[in-house]
């Protein structure tokens, strides 16, 4: 029997020790709270997605009465970024969510679909995408999706 350890590293910072673009993307994020729609849930999600050029596009969750077929936020930022500017890779992506009017005060975590489509991401473009995850009491940040994901599943598994 082997026994193998793997770490993650993530930082947290307060919003005054983010880059500048670091903390518009967050800001985004938080803005694009408003376009979701989650009637049922009334958890209020807002990505925002930085391309190589400074582009933002930014998305939120969108829910349907048959539950399955909403969309998170992450992936429908991603990949609008994808059909709008599919030449321009991915750099970095900020996701914030609400219930009611507050910010929760603990970073929101991308569901396991979201990480496998930030992965692919990271795949198609070949670099890995800084993720900012805001709480008002911090904002977490991973350098790519393999320490949110250790062991995933890429492309090249399936060339055996
Ligand atoms: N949701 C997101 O948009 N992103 C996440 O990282 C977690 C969950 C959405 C999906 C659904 O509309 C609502 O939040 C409750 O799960």
């Amino acid at each position: 029997m082997i026994e193998r350890k793997i770490e993650a590293i993530f930082r947290i910072f307060e919003m005054d020790e983010l880059s500048e673009e670091d903390r518009q993307l967050v800001e985004s994020a938080k803005n694009a709270t408003s376009g979701s729609y989650a009637p049922y849930s009334k958890f209020h999600v807002g990505a925002a997605v930085r391309l190589e050029d400074g582009t933002v596009v930014i998305g939120s969750n969108q829910e349907n009465a048959a539950y399955p077929s909403g969309l998170c936020a992450e992936r429908t930022a991603l990949f609008a970024a994808g059909a709008q500017h599919p030449d321009v890779p991915v750099v970095a992506l900020a996701i914030a969510a609400r219930k009611g009017k507050r910010f929760l005060p603990q970073p929101v975590s991308p569901c396991g679909a979201c990480r496998q489509v930030i992965s692919g991401v990271e795949e198609r473009y070949g670099c890995p995408i800084r993720i900012l995850l805001y709480g008002t009491e911090g904002t977490l940040v991973s350098e790519g999706i393999t320490p949110l994901l250790p062991l995933r599943f890429v492309e090249n598994d399936m060339n055996v």
